[in-house]
């Protein structure tokens, strides 16, 4: 059973289906500049805290933290691309990051430290991973802008698999709707 050993596991934003298909596209229209190795449309994710190999025990309590960070919805204006040449990561982004997911991603990081474990130090960039072994060079990749109802996060497990890493859902949050506009008041 899944809580019999280590696993490796990170929060983050799983699409629906629409968002993915929207995705997938732009990385199909990436992969004509960059090349490389298109994410699977099921992996798309855009990830808020990676917790790396975790104990069986620290599953749960990562399950606790999750419970009890206070989530407020959110639209993310994915407007962004582009390739990183260090990692050879091609992406696509929010142009800027919500302060509503900015909030979440401190609340998340606080409450993983307190529970012992380590997180990055960088600074949250978001994005979403379209391709890897990418061959970055400069091209106008502009994204085809769209935009990203965001409800809920995930806690994510991974998996390593010959065509890569695969992801499933370990745990769900949803938050309630942001609050209504004024014609519904
Ligand atoms: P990436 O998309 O920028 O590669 C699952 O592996 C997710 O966690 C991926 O989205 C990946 O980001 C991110 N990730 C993998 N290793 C990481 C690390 N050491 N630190 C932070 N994020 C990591």
């Amino acid at each position: 059973m899944a809580e019999e050993g280590g696993q490796r596991l990170f929060f983050a934003l799983w699409p629906d289906d629409l968002c993915r298909e929207r995705l997938a596209r732009q990385a199909r229209r990436l992969h004509g500049f960059y090349g490389g190795r298109i994410t699977e449309s099921t992996s798309l994710h855009l990830t808020l805290v990676f917790l790396g190999d975790v104990s069986a025990e620290q599953v749960n309590v990562m399950r606790g933290v999750g419970d009890h960070v206070a989530m407020r919805g959110f639209t993310l204006h994915m407007a962004g691309a582009g390739c990183w040449s260090h990692n050879q990561i091609a992406w696509v982004a929010p142009a800027i990051t919500p302060e509503p997911l900015a909030r979440l991603v401190g609340d998340l990081r606080e409450a993983v430290v307190a529970a012992g474990i380590q997180v990055e130090s960088r600074p949250f960039s978001p994005h979403v991973t379209l391709l890897r072994k990418a061959q970055c060079r400069p091209v106008d990749s502009k994204a085809v802008p769209f935009e990203w109802r965001v409800n809920d996060f995930v806690l994510l497990r991974s998996t390593l698999h010959s065509e890569g890493a695969r992801y499933e859902i370990v745990e769900r949050w949803s938050t309630a709707p942001a609050p209504s506009s004024p014609e519904h008041e």
